[in-house]
């Protein structure tokens, strides 16, 4: 009797098991990618959100620097006005089927006025409507889990209300809200809701947290937040608890901070021969080593981005000679050496300016190496226009701990004066393309340019 039991229980157990792991299998599918993402445009409305200048009244250290990051200023900042009302909604306004895609813009930079405003476009950031807290206080402690895997275009799944959502489990009640855990916030995904993002032809046209994960970093559990949110204590996280030594400051300081980006990369260079006579060829070598970001440099928007190696020999005299980088012959090598190319025309469209011939591509001296990913619109032509990415060309971006190699044969020339010659390699970077920051009216500061790091060496040359 006993032993038919145990024979019954167990026979229900192995017929269940199928259906039990089937059904794990089945809900983990399910909420992983099945789920349609709950759409949360227009869903509710501004007054169910608080401002942040609210939560600067207990979080005054936090907001100061909040206030201070680029996240603050998603929806305001110059150049993503400029973008988007003159190129995205200029575009939507020529081409009513990609409006959709253009009021999606603000999910990510405006989620506030995406979820809780009704027009599209919300007002312009002079109007200082809710759109203006651009990723805020709230946008984030209200952040309960992604919607999709991997996380991209705003899957984040967000109720408004007083429950907020952090790590740690306050050391004091705060009479304005209540904190409910949530592991969510310890993962990559939470920051890649909004830092991946796929465009209408499929194009992953931003994956830095895509990035991260195939880069050496993840594998060692070093996160966005451990770079970008760094643990410095004892500090006052609000104004009624005690300091905690490990409290995560919102510095967020990424690719607008010159001194983030200082040092990105390290680099040397060497000659093949230390004494050469005139007419003679030297072959000199640069490393590029990316020591310090946890995805690619550079990352986020690619198609703004430009690094590029400079090389100049100066010779005894003090004449300036510019060296072009060797090419090394690989697919779509020509996008990533500087020359005298029109680009951009399909911002034409927008701009309502008829037969475009579009503007210089790079800005700066030929014959330089790129480190970048070019993206082309559907004619093919080079865009800076992220949602009208029909498909990317080589990434030849440096990778977290990649580290690149670059030649540059020079071939002196026979009047070159004997002494010492100094050659200098310098990596420098710009956040948009000068010749497009100019043409669109943008301020200095997003095209000025800024050192990632430099090396010298010298040769003699022989009389
Ligand atoms: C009346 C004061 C007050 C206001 C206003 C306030 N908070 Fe707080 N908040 C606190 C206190 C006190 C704590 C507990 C701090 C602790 O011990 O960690 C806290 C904790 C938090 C935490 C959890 C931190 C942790 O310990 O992990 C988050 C997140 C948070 N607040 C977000 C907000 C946001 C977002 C706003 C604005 C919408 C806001 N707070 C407004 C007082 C306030
Ligand atoms: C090992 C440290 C490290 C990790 C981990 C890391 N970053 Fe960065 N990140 C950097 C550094 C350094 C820079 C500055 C150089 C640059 O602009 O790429 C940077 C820059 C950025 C930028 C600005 C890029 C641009 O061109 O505007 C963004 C956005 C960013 N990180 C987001 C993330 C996200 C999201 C994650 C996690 C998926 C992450 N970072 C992980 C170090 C890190
Ligand atoms: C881009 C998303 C983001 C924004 C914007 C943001 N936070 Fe946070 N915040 C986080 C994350 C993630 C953590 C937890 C980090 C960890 O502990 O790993 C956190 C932690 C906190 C903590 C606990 C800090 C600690 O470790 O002691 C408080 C308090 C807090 N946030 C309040 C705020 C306030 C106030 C604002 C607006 C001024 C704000 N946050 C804006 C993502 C954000
Ligand atoms: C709700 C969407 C959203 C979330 C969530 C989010 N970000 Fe961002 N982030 C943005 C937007 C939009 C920008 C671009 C700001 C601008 O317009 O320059 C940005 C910019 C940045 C920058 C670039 C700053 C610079 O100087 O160029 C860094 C670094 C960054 N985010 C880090 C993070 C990290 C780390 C997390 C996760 C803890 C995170 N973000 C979560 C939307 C988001
Ligand atoms: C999936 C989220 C997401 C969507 C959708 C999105 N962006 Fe962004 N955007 C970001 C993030 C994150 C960054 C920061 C990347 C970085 O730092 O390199 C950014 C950066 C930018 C920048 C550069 C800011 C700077 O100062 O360098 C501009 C301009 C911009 N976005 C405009 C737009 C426009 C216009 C649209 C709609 C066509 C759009 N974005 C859609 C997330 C998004």
């Amino acid at each position: 009797m006993k032993l038919m039991k145990r024979i019954r229980t167990s026979a229900k157990v192995i017929f269940m098991l199928p259906v039990v792991s089937a059904l794990i299998v089945l809900t983990a599918f399910t909420i992983s990618r099945l789920t349609p993402q709950e759409d949360l445009k227009s869903k509710y409305a501004y007054k169910d959100f608080e401002p942040a200048k609210k939560c600067r009244s207990c979080h005054p250290g936090l907001y100061e620097q909040w206030s201070q990051a680029m996240m603050s200023q998603a929806y305001t900042h110059h150049w993503d006005e400029i973008e988007y009302f003159d190129l995205a909604v200029g575009h939507s306004n020529a081409k009513p089927e990609i409006k959709n895609v253009v009021d999606g813009c603000n999910g990510c930079h405006a989620p506030l006025a995406f979820m809780g405003g009704k027009e599209f476009p919300p007002p312009r950031p002079e109007a200082k409507s809710m759109a203006n807290e651009s990723v805020s206080c709230e946008v984030c402690h209200l952040t309960q889990a992604a919607q999709t895997d991997p996380p991209f275009n705003f899957s984040y799944l967000i109720k408004p209300g007083m429950t907020k959502f952090a790590l740690r489990t306050p050391a004091v009640e705060s009479p304005a809200h209540k904190i409910v855990t949530n592991d969510f916030f310890r993962t990559t995904e939470f920051c890649g809701n909004c830092h991946n993002e796929k465009n209408p032809f499929g194009v992953w046209v931003k994956s830095t947290q895509l990035e991260w994960k195939e880069g050496p970093y993840s594998k060692e559990g070093v996160r966005c937040q451990d770079c970008h949110m760094p643990k410095g204590g004892p500090f006052l996280n609000a104004l009624m608890t005690k300091p905690y030594d490990d409290s995560r400051l919102h510095l967020f300081h990424g690719a607008h901070d010159p001194g983030k980006v200082r040092g990105t990369i390290e680099l040397r260079i060497q000659p093949d021969i230390r004494e050469a006579e005139p007419g003679e060829t030297i072959v000199f070598t640069v490393a590029l080593f990316n020591q310090k970001t946890g995805h690619k440099f550079p990352t986020g928007s690619v198609e703004d981005r430009i690094a590029w190696l400079q090389v100049e020999a100066t010779d005894a005299k003090g004449k300036v000679y510019h060296l072009n980088v060797d090419k090394k012959g690989f697919d779509g090598e020509e996008y990533t050496i500087s020359g005298d190319y029109l680009a951009y025309q399909d911002m034409g469209l927008p701009l309502g300016l008829s037969d475009f011939k579009g503007v210089q591509r790079d800005g700066i001296p030929a014959g330089n190496r790129i480190f970048r990913m070019p993206y082309f619109d559907p004619e093919g032509r080079m865009t800076i226009m992220q949602w009208n990415t029909a498909k990317q060309g080589v990434d030849y971006r440096i990778g977290p701990r990649e580290t690149k190699v670059e030649k540059l044969t020079f071939r002196l020339p026979f009047d070159v004066p004997p002494g010492e010659m100094k050659v200098r390699a310098v990596l420098n970077y710009q956040l948009l393309v000068k010749p497009v920051a100019d043409f669109l009216k943008v301020p200095a500061d997003e095209s000025e340019i800024k050192v990632v790091n430099e090396h010298s060496t010298t040769v003699q040359i022989l009389p």
